[in-house]
Protein backbone atom coordinates (compact mmCIF):
# COMPACT_ATOMS: atom_id res chain seq x y z
CA UNK A 1 0.00 0.00 0.00
CA UNK A 2 1.37 3.82 -1.26
CA UNK A 3 0.83 6.56 0.84
CA UNK A 4 -2.44 8.24 0.50
CA UNK A 5 -3.03 11.02 -1.60
CA UNK A 6 -4.67 12.35 1.62
CA UNK A 7 -2.09 11.49 3.84
CA UNK A 8 -1.41 15.05 4.99
CA UNK A 9 -4.35 15.07 7.83
CA UNK A 10 -3.06 11.93 8.91
CA UNK A 11 -0.81 10.71 11.58
CA UNK A 12 -1.21 6.90 11.13
CA UNK A 13 -1.13 4.54 8.18
CA UNK A 14 -4.70 3.10 7.77
CA UNK A 15 -5.10 0.13 8.56
CA UNK A 16 -4.79 -2.50 5.42
CA UNK A 17 -8.30 -4.82 6.37
CA UNK A 18 -9.80 -1.19 6.72
CA UNK A 19 -7.77 -0.25 2.96
CA UNK A 20 -9.47 -3.97 1.58
CA UNK A 21 -13.28 -2.57 2.77
CA UNK A 22 -12.18 0.90 1.26
CA UNK A 23 -10.99 0.22 -1.66
CA UNK A 24 -13.40 -0.01 -4.60
CA UNK A 25 -10.42 -0.83 -7.54
CA UNK A 26 -11.83 -4.35 -7.87
CA UNK A 27 -15.10 -3.17 -9.14
CA UNK A 28 -14.01 0.22 -10.64
CA UNK A 29 -10.71 -0.37 -12.70
CA UNK A 30 -12.92 -1.48 -15.42
CA UNK A 31 -13.76 2.14 -16.06
CA UNK A 32 -9.96 3.28 -16.61
CA UNK A 33 -10.78 4.39 -20.27
CA UNK A 34 -13.52 6.83 -18.83
CA UNK A 35 -11.49 8.23 -16.29
CA UNK A 36 -8.59 8.57 -18.49
CA UNK A 37 -10.95 10.17 -21.09
CA UNK A 38 -12.18 12.70 -18.85
CA UNK A 39 -9.18 13.40 -17.41
CA UNK A 40 -7.70 14.68 -21.06
CA UNK A 41 -10.97 16.60 -21.48
CA UNK A 42 -10.43 18.25 -17.95
CA UNK A 43 -6.55 19.30 -18.46
CA UNK A 44 -7.31 20.36 -21.70
CA UNK A 45 -9.57 22.76 -20.27
CA UNK A 46 -7.59 23.61 -17.09
CA UNK A 47 -4.76 24.84 -20.07
CA UNK A 48 -7.20 26.44 -22.29
CA UNK A 49 -8.69 28.51 -19.59
CA UNK A 50 -5.11 29.36 -18.35
CA UNK A 51 -5.16 27.59 -15.30
CA UNK A 52 -2.33 25.61 -15.77
CA UNK A 53 0.01 25.76 -17.99
CA UNK A 54 -0.18 24.52 -21.77
CA UNK A 55 3.08 22.71 -21.77
CA UNK A 56 2.19 21.14 -18.44
CA UNK A 57 -1.32 19.92 -19.73
CA UNK A 58 0.51 18.64 -22.87
CA UNK A 59 2.59 16.43 -20.24
CA UNK A 60 -0.07 15.22 -18.87
CA UNK A 61 -2.53 14.31 -21.78
CA UNK A 62 0.97 12.59 -22.80
CA UNK A 63 1.56 10.76 -19.82
CA UNK A 64 -2.31 9.88 -19.75
CA UNK A 65 -2.17 8.88 -23.11
CA UNK A 66 0.66 6.19 -22.10
CA UNK A 67 -1.16 5.06 -19.08
CA UNK A 68 -4.03 4.43 -21.41
CA UNK A 69 -1.78 2.20 -24.14
CA UNK A 70 0.11 0.39 -21.40
CA UNK A 71 -3.50 -0.71 -19.93
CA UNK A 72 -4.77 -1.64 -22.72
CA UNK A 73 -2.38 -4.04 -24.24
CA UNK A 74 -1.73 -4.87 -20.29
CA UNK A 75 2.15 -3.74 -19.63
CA UNK A 76 0.54 -2.23 -16.86
CA UNK A 77 -1.45 -3.65 -14.12
CA UNK A 78 -3.73 -2.13 -11.90
CA UNK A 79 -2.29 -1.79 -8.18
CA UNK A 80 -5.33 -3.90 -6.09
CA UNK A 81 -4.35 -2.01 -2.84
CA UNK A 82 -4.98 1.54 -4.45
CA UNK A 83 -8.18 3.19 -3.25
CA UNK A 84 -10.01 3.07 -6.75
CA UNK A 85 -9.24 3.52 -10.22
CA UNK A 86 -8.98 7.57 -9.75
CA UNK A 87 -6.22 7.41 -7.64
CA UNK A 88 -4.49 4.48 -9.16
CA UNK A 89 -4.38 6.22 -12.65
CA UNK A 90 -3.20 9.94 -11.01
CA UNK A 91 -0.75 8.36 -8.50
CA UNK A 92 0.72 6.40 -12.07
CA UNK A 93 0.59 9.94 -14.11
CA UNK A 94 2.78 11.06 -11.24
CA UNK A 95 4.99 8.14 -11.27
CA UNK A 96 5.79 8.57 -14.61
CA UNK A 97 5.68 12.06 -15.32
CA UNK A 98 6.75 13.71 -11.50
CA UNK A 99 5.27 16.71 -10.15
CA UNK A 100 3.48 18.03 -13.38
CA UNK A 101 0.96 15.03 -12.85
CA UNK A 102 -0.11 16.61 -9.21
CA UNK A 103 -1.77 19.29 -11.32
CA UNK A 104 -4.56 17.21 -13.28
CA UNK A 105 -6.83 17.65 -10.02
CA UNK A 106 -7.07 21.02 -9.88
CA UNK A 107 -10.45 22.36 -10.09
CA UNK A 108 -11.82 18.45 -9.65
CA UNK A 109 -12.73 16.40 -6.78
CA UNK A 110 -13.19 12.50 -6.99
CA UNK A 111 -16.69 13.15 -6.23
CA UNK A 112 -17.55 14.45 -9.79
CA UNK A 113 -14.66 12.86 -11.30
CA UNK A 114 -16.58 9.66 -10.30
CA UNK A 115 -20.12 10.63 -11.71
CA UNK A 116 -18.49 11.61 -14.86
CA UNK A 117 -16.95 8.63 -15.22
CA UNK A 118 -19.52 6.27 -14.75
CA UNK A 119 -21.67 7.95 -17.22
CA UNK A 120 -19.02 7.77 -19.96
CA UNK A 121 -18.88 4.09 -19.20
CA UNK A 122 -22.33 3.65 -18.58
CA UNK A 123 -22.90 5.19 -22.31
CA UNK A 124 -21.02 2.68 -23.78
CA UNK A 125 -22.46 -0.37 -22.03
CA UNK A 126 -25.89 1.06 -22.90
CA UNK A 127 -24.87 1.26 -26.45
CA UNK A 128 -23.78 -2.62 -26.44
CA UNK A 129 -26.69 -3.83 -24.96
CA UNK A 130 -28.69 -1.95 -28.03
CA UNK A 131 -26.60 -3.29 -29.88
CA UNK A 132 -27.55 -6.72 -28.69
CA UNK A 133 -30.95 -5.89 -28.68
CA UNK A 134 -31.27 -4.79 -32.16
CA UNK A 135 -29.70 -8.48 -32.91
CA UNK A 136 -32.03 -10.47 -31.31
CA UNK A 137 -35.13 -8.54 -32.34
CA UNK A 138 -33.58 -9.13 -35.97
CA UNK A 139 -33.53 -12.95 -35.41
CA UNK A 140 -37.06 -13.20 -33.96
CA UNK A 141 -38.31 -11.49 -36.79
CA UNK A 142 -36.69 -13.86 -39.20
CA UNK A 143 -38.18 -16.85 -38.01
CA UNK A 144 -41.09 -15.25 -37.61
CA UNK A 145 -41.45 -14.72 -41.12
CA UNK A 146 -40.30 -18.55 -41.54
CA UNK A 147 -43.07 -18.91 -39.48
CA UNK A 148 -45.70 -16.52 -40.46
CA UNK A 149 -48.03 -19.32 -41.37
CA UNK A 150 -47.20 -22.19 -39.42
CA UNK A 151 -50.52 -22.65 -36.96
CA UNK A 152 -50.41 -23.38 -33.25
CA UNK A 153 -52.47 -22.78 -30.25
CA UNK A 154 -52.93 -19.29 -28.56
CA UNK A 155 -53.01 -19.93 -25.10
CA UNK A 156 -54.51 -18.07 -22.39
CA UNK A 157 -54.21 -19.61 -18.32
CA UNK A 158 -51.94 -21.89 -20.43
CA UNK A 159 -55.64 -23.41 -21.77
CA UNK A 160 -55.12 -23.44 -25.29
CA UNK A 161 -57.45 -20.34 -26.04
CA UNK A 162 -57.53 -19.57 -29.91
CA UNK A 163 -55.57 -20.58 -32.89
CA UNK A 164 -52.39 -18.31 -33.82
CA UNK A 165 -49.30 -18.55 -35.92
CA UNK A 166 -46.38 -19.44 -34.43
CA UNK A 167 -44.67 -15.83 -36.11
CA UNK A 168 -47.41 -13.52 -34.46
CA UNK A 169 -46.29 -15.21 -31.08
CA UNK A 170 -42.64 -14.56 -31.98
CA UNK A 171 -42.99 -11.07 -33.29
CA UNK A 172 -45.29 -10.32 -29.40
CA UNK A 173 -41.58 -10.32 -27.92
CA UNK A 174 -40.27 -8.53 -30.84
CA UNK A 175 -42.72 -5.37 -29.77
CA UNK A 176 -41.17 -5.77 -26.56
CA UNK A 177 -37.46 -5.84 -26.92
CA UNK A 178 -37.72 -2.98 -29.32
CA UNK A 179 -39.45 -1.41 -26.05
CA UNK A 180 -36.44 -2.53 -24.39
CA UNK A 181 -34.78 -0.65 -26.68
CA UNK A 182 -36.18 2.95 -26.28
CA UNK A 183 -36.09 2.37 -22.93
CA UNK A 184 -32.29 2.17 -22.59
CA UNK A 185 -31.90 4.88 -25.21
CA UNK A 186 -33.99 7.18 -23.55
CA UNK A 187 -32.42 6.29 -19.91
CA UNK A 188 -28.51 6.97 -21.48
CA UNK A 189 -29.48 10.09 -23.11
CA UNK A 190 -31.13 11.49 -19.76
CA UNK A 191 -27.20 10.28 -18.38
CA UNK A 192 -25.63 12.07 -21.28
CA UNK A 193 -24.96 15.37 -19.09
CA UNK A 194 -20.99 16.14 -17.63
CA UNK A 195 -21.45 16.45 -13.90
CA UNK A 196 -17.58 17.73 -13.74
CA UNK A 197 -16.93 20.91 -12.62
CA UNK A 198 -19.15 20.45 -9.87
CA UNK A 199 -16.00 19.12 -8.03
CA UNK A 200 -16.49 18.38 -4.51
CA UNK A 201 -19.89 19.45 -4.37
CA UNK A 202 -19.86 23.26 -4.10
CA UNK A 203 -18.00 24.27 -7.84
CA UNK A 204 -14.88 26.05 -7.41
CA UNK A 205 -13.47 29.50 -7.32
CA UNK A 206 -10.96 28.62 -10.81
CA UNK A 207 -12.43 30.17 -13.96
CA UNK A 208 -13.72 26.75 -15.65
CA UNK A 209 -15.51 26.28 -18.88
CA UNK A 210 -17.39 22.97 -17.82
CA UNK A 211 -19.30 22.90 -21.47
CA UNK A 212 -15.87 22.83 -23.35
CA UNK A 213 -15.58 19.76 -21.11
CA UNK A 214 -18.92 18.49 -21.82
CA UNK A 215 -18.56 18.92 -25.47
CA UNK A 216 -15.03 17.07 -25.84
CA UNK A 217 -17.01 14.25 -24.33
CA UNK A 218 -19.53 14.37 -26.62
CA UNK A 219 -22.28 14.98 -24.18
CA UNK A 220 -25.33 17.03 -24.43
CA UNK A 221 -24.97 19.84 -21.64
CA UNK A 222 -24.09 19.90 -18.15
CA UNK A 223 -25.28 19.67 -14.96
CA UNK A 224 -26.86 22.58 -13.80
CA UNK A 225 -26.56 22.13 -10.52
CA UNK A 226 -23.25 21.22 -8.90
CA UNK A 227 -24.65 19.40 -5.72
CA UNK A 228 -26.90 17.08 -7.60
CA UNK A 229 -24.29 16.50 -10.47
CA UNK A 230 -22.29 14.51 -7.54
CA UNK A 231 -24.97 13.06 -5.75
CA UNK A 232 -27.52 11.99 -8.31
CA UNK A 233 -27.09 8.46 -9.10
CA UNK A 234 -30.57 8.01 -10.82
CA UNK A 235 -29.21 7.16 -14.30
CA UNK A 236 -27.93 4.15 -12.64
CA UNK A 237 -31.47 3.31 -11.03
CA UNK A 238 -33.08 4.08 -14.65
CA UNK A 239 -30.66 1.59 -16.50
CA UNK A 240 -30.93 -1.27 -14.23
CA UNK A 241 -34.77 -0.62 -14.32
CA UNK A 242 -34.53 -0.89 -17.73
CA UNK A 243 -32.05 -4.26 -17.62
CA UNK A 244 -34.49 -5.43 -15.21
CA UNK A 245 -37.76 -5.27 -18.09
CA UNK A 246 -35.34 -6.71 -20.30
CA UNK A 247 -34.78 -9.48 -18.32
CA UNK A 248 -38.61 -9.85 -17.54
CA UNK A 249 -39.22 -10.55 -21.52
CA UNK A 250 -36.09 -12.76 -21.64
CA UNK A 251 -37.43 -14.87 -18.93
CA UNK A 252 -41.05 -14.97 -20.39
CA UNK A 253 -39.58 -16.45 -23.39
CA UNK A 254 -36.99 -18.74 -21.70
CA UNK A 255 -40.34 -20.13 -19.65
CA UNK A 256 -41.88 -20.35 -23.21
CA UNK A 257 -38.81 -22.29 -24.68
CA UNK A 258 -38.24 -25.01 -21.34
CA UNK A 259 -42.07 -25.28 -21.56
CA UNK A 260 -42.05 -26.19 -25.54
CA UNK A 261 -38.56 -28.23 -25.37
CA UNK A 262 -41.00 -30.72 -22.89
CA UNK A 263 -42.20 -34.27 -24.41
CA UNK A 264 -45.50 -32.74 -23.39
CA UNK A 265 -45.66 -29.86 -25.82
CA UNK A 266 -42.72 -30.49 -28.21
CA UNK A 267 -42.94 -27.72 -30.38
CA UNK A 268 -40.06 -26.74 -30.37
CA UNK A 269 -35.83 -28.97 -30.12
CA UNK A 270 -33.08 -26.72 -29.33
CA UNK A 271 -30.19 -27.11 -31.00
CA UNK A 272 -27.16 -29.67 -29.12
CA UNK A 273 -25.08 -26.88 -28.95
CA UNK A 274 -27.43 -25.27 -27.20
CA UNK A 275 -28.73 -27.84 -24.37
CA UNK A 276 -27.34 -30.23 -21.94
CA UNK A 277 -27.68 -33.57 -20.78
CA UNK A 278 -28.10 -35.23 -17.12
CA UNK A 279 -24.76 -36.83 -15.21
CA UNK A 280 -27.36 -40.03 -14.82
CA UNK A 281 -30.46 -39.96 -17.10
CA UNK A 282 -28.89 -40.30 -20.66
CA UNK A 283 -32.45 -39.68 -22.00
CA UNK A 284 -32.27 -36.01 -21.19
CA UNK A 285 -31.60 -33.24 -23.33
CA UNK A 286 -32.15 -29.77 -20.78
CA UNK A 287 -32.97 -26.28 -21.98
CA UNK A 288 -30.47 -25.50 -19.13
CA UNK A 289 -29.53 -21.74 -21.12
CA UNK A 290 -33.16 -20.50 -20.77
CA UNK A 291 -33.67 -21.67 -17.61
CA UNK A 292 -30.18 -19.60 -16.42
CA UNK A 293 -32.02 -16.73 -17.88
CA UNK A 294 -34.72 -17.13 -16.14
CA UNK A 295 -32.84 -17.86 -12.87
CA UNK A 296 -30.65 -14.68 -13.62
CA UNK A 297 -33.45 -12.48 -13.90
CA UNK A 298 -33.56 -12.58 -9.58
CA UNK A 299 -30.14 -11.30 -9.58
CA UNK A 300 -30.85 -8.27 -11.85
CA UNK A 301 -34.11 -7.53 -9.91
CA UNK A 302 -31.66 -7.56 -6.96
CA UNK A 303 -29.68 -5.33 -8.12
CA UNK A 304 -32.27 -2.60 -8.97
CA UNK A 305 -33.71 -2.83 -5.04
CA UNK A 306 -29.86 -2.37 -4.07
CA UNK A 307 -29.38 0.74 -5.99
CA UNK A 308 -32.75 2.21 -4.41
CA UNK A 309 -32.14 1.22 -1.12
CA UNK A 310 -28.53 2.58 -1.43
CA UNK A 311 -29.95 6.24 -2.55
CA UNK A 312 -33.14 6.55 -0.73
CA UNK A 313 -31.62 7.79 2.94
CA UNK A 314 -28.72 9.46 1.73
CA UNK A 315 -28.35 13.52 2.42
CA UNK A 316 -27.08 15.22 0.03
CA UNK A 317 -23.94 15.47 -1.44
CA UNK A 318 -21.67 12.98 -1.97
CA UNK A 319 -21.54 10.23 0.55
CA UNK A 320 -19.50 6.71 0.55
CA UNK A 321 -22.56 4.68 -0.26
CA UNK A 322 -22.70 5.40 -3.44
CA UNK A 323 -19.51 3.80 -4.36
CA UNK A 324 -21.67 0.28 -4.09
CA UNK A 325 -23.55 1.79 -7.13
CA UNK A 326 -20.98 0.60 -9.89
CA UNK A 327 -21.01 -3.34 -8.57
CA UNK A 328 -25.04 -3.51 -8.89
CA UNK A 329 -25.16 -1.71 -12.37
CA UNK A 330 -22.25 -3.33 -13.60
CA UNK A 331 -23.58 -6.92 -12.77
CA UNK A 332 -27.12 -5.78 -14.50
CA UNK A 333 -25.25 -4.67 -17.42
CA UNK A 334 -22.89 -8.03 -17.91
CA UNK A 335 -25.62 -10.47 -16.74
CA UNK A 336 -27.85 -9.11 -19.54
CA UNK A 337 -25.07 -8.58 -22.44
CA UNK A 338 -24.33 -12.26 -21.60
CA UNK A 339 -28.00 -13.17 -21.83
CA UNK A 340 -28.86 -11.64 -24.55
CA UNK A 341 -25.60 -12.84 -26.48
CA UNK A 342 -26.11 -16.73 -25.62
CA UNK A 343 -30.26 -16.29 -26.48
CA UNK A 344 -30.20 -14.89 -30.22
CA UNK A 345 -28.21 -17.76 -31.27
CA UNK A 346 -30.17 -20.47 -28.69
CA UNK A 347 -33.76 -18.95 -30.48
CA UNK A 348 -32.53 -18.90 -33.91
CA UNK A 349 -30.77 -22.33 -34.53
CA UNK A 350 -34.09 -23.79 -32.91
CA UNK A 351 -35.66 -26.18 -34.90
CA UNK A 352 -39.58 -25.47 -34.48
CA UNK A 353 -41.62 -28.66 -35.28
CA UNK A 354 -44.67 -27.73 -37.13
CA UNK A 355 -46.57 -30.71 -37.27
CA UNK A 356 -46.82 -31.01 -33.49
CA UNK A 357 -47.93 -27.38 -33.06
CA UNK A 358 -51.17 -28.08 -35.32
CA UNK A 359 -51.31 -31.08 -33.69
CA UNK A 360 -52.07 -29.45 -30.16
CA UNK A 361 -53.80 -26.70 -32.45
CA UNK A 362 -56.49 -29.55 -33.67
CA UNK A 363 -57.44 -30.20 -30.26
CA UNK A 364 -58.80 -28.50 -27.95
CA UNK A 365 -61.58 -26.91 -29.06
CA UNK A 366 -59.90 -23.40 -30.16
CA UNK A 367 -62.13 -22.77 -33.09
CA UNK A 368 -65.46 -22.62 -30.68
CA UNK A 369 -64.97 -19.09 -30.66
CA UNK A 370 -65.20 -19.24 -34.25
CA UNK A 371 -68.50 -21.92 -34.14
CA UNK A 372 -70.18 -19.09 -31.83
CA UNK A 373 -68.70 -16.00 -34.52
CA UNK A 374 -70.34 -17.89 -37.40
CA UNK A 375 -73.92 -17.82 -35.73
CA UNK A 376 -73.72 -14.32 -34.72
CA UNK A 377 -72.78 -13.43 -38.36
CA UNK A 378 -76.09 -14.96 -39.26
CA UNK A 379 -77.86 -12.98 -37.10
CA UNK A 380 -77.94 -14.84 -33.96
CA UNK A 381 -77.33 -12.39 -30.56
CA UNK A 382 -73.42 -13.24 -29.58
CA UNK A 383 -74.26 -14.37 -26.03
CA UNK A 384 -77.15 -17.29 -26.93
CA UNK A 385 -74.55 -18.58 -29.47
CA UNK A 386 -71.95 -18.33 -27.30
CA UNK A 387 -74.51 -20.49 -25.10
CA UNK A 388 -74.93 -22.76 -28.44
CA UNK A 389 -71.11 -23.16 -29.22
CA UNK A 390 -70.64 -24.34 -25.65
CA UNK A 391 -72.86 -26.79 -25.53
CA UNK A 392 -71.79 -28.08 -28.64
CA UNK A 393 -68.50 -28.26 -26.99
CA UNK A 394 -69.79 -30.70 -23.93
CA UNK A 395 -71.61 -32.91 -26.22
CA UNK A 396 -67.61 -33.63 -28.34
CA UNK A 397 -66.40 -33.88 -25.22
CA UNK A 398 -68.88 -36.62 -24.45
CA UNK A 399 -68.87 -38.10 -27.63
CA UNK A 400 -64.80 -37.91 -27.44
CA UNK A 401 -64.82 -36.05 -31.07
CA UNK A 402 -63.65 -32.46 -32.21
CA UNK A 403 -66.26 -29.78 -33.63
CA UNK A 404 -65.25 -30.22 -37.21
CA UNK A 405 -66.24 -34.24 -37.04
CA UNK A 406 -69.75 -33.42 -36.50
CA UNK A 407 -72.10 -33.65 -38.74
CA UNK A 408 -74.33 -31.06 -40.13
CA UNK A 409 -77.40 -33.26 -38.64
CA UNK A 410 -75.55 -33.08 -35.47
CA UNK A 411 -75.22 -29.30 -35.62
CA UNK A 412 -78.27 -28.49 -36.88
CA UNK A 413 -79.22 -30.45 -33.64
CA UNK A 414 -78.39 -27.32 -31.47
CA UNK A 415 -79.34 -24.59 -33.76
CA UNK A 416 -81.00 -24.83 -36.95
CA UNK A 417 -79.02 -21.46 -38.63
CA UNK A 418 -76.15 -24.48 -39.12
CA UNK A 419 -75.87 -25.14 -42.35
CA UNK A 420 -72.92 -26.67 -44.79
CA UNK A 421 -71.13 -23.71 -44.72
CA UNK A 422 -70.24 -24.03 -40.79
CA UNK A 423 -66.96 -26.52 -42.00
CA UNK A 424 -65.62 -23.63 -44.06
CA UNK A 425 -65.93 -21.31 -40.95
CA UNK A 426 -64.41 -23.95 -38.18
CA UNK A 427 -61.41 -24.96 -40.61
CA UNK A 428 -58.36 -24.26 -38.25
CA UNK A 429 -56.03 -22.57 -41.13
CA UNK A 430 -59.55 -20.52 -41.96
CA UNK A 431 -59.86 -19.52 -38.10
CA UNK A 432 -55.99 -18.44 -37.92
CA UNK A 433 -55.62 -16.95 -41.45
CA UNK A 434 -59.07 -15.23 -41.36
CA UNK A 435 -58.23 -13.13 -38.33
CA UNK A 436 -56.65 -10.16 -40.27
CA UNK A 437 -57.63 -7.48 -37.89
CA UNK A 438 -54.54 -5.13 -37.44
CA UNK A 439 -51.88 -6.28 -35.03
CA UNK A 440 -53.53 -9.75 -35.84
CA UNK A 441 -52.66 -13.54 -36.26
CA UNK A 442 -53.25 -13.10 -40.09
CA UNK A 443 -50.12 -13.97 -42.50
CA UNK A 444 -50.72 -10.42 -43.93
CA UNK A 445 -51.15 -8.79 -40.82
CA UNK A 446 -47.79 -10.25 -39.68
CA UNK A 447 -46.33 -9.52 -42.49
CA UNK A 448 -47.31 -6.18 -41.86
CA UNK A 449 -45.68 -6.26 -38.42
CA UNK A 450 -42.42 -7.91 -39.28
CA UNK A 451 -41.86 -4.89 -41.96
CA UNK A 452 -42.44 -2.43 -38.96
CA UNK A 453 -40.26 -3.64 -36.89
CA UNK A 454 -37.32 -3.99 -39.50
CA UNK A 455 -37.72 -0.38 -40.30
CA UNK A 456 -37.33 0.56 -37.10
CA UNK A 457 -34.31 -1.68 -36.55
N1 LIG B 1 -14.40 5.26 -5.25
C1 LIG B 1 -15.28 6.33 -4.98
C2 LIG B 1 -16.68 5.97 -5.49
O1 LIG B 1 -16.77 5.10 -6.27
C3 LIG B 1 -14.82 7.58 -5.64
C4 LIG B 1 -15.28 8.84 -4.99
C5 LIG B 1 -14.63 8.99 -3.67
N2 LIG B 1 -14.91 10.26 -3.10
C6 LIG B 1 -14.66 10.50 -1.80
N3 LIG B 1 -14.95 11.67 -1.37
N4 LIG B 1 -14.20 9.58 -1.00
O2 LIG B 1 -17.65 6.54 -5.12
Amino acid sequence: MSEKMWAGRFKKQLDSDVNDFNSSIRVDCRMYKSDIGGSIAHAAMLAHQGIIDPADAEAIIEGLEGILKDLDSGALEFDMTAEDIHMFVEAELTRRIGDTGKKLHTARSRNDQVALDIRLHLREEADAVIALLKNLVSVITDKAEEHKATVMPGYTHLQRAQPITFGHHLMAYAQMFLRDISRVRDAADRMNYSPLGSCALAGTTYPTDRLAVANALNMKGICENSLDGVSDRDFAVELANAIALIMTHLSRFSEEIILWSSWEFKFIELDDAYSTGSSIMPQKKNPDIAELVRGKTGRVYGNLITLLTMLKGLPLAYNKDMQEDKEAVFDSFDTVKQCLSIFAPMLATATVIEANMKNAAAKGFINATDVADYLTKKGIPFRTAYKISGTLVAYCIDEGAVLEELTLAEFKEFSDVFDEDIFDAINLENCTFRRNSEGGTAVESVEKQIASVRAKL
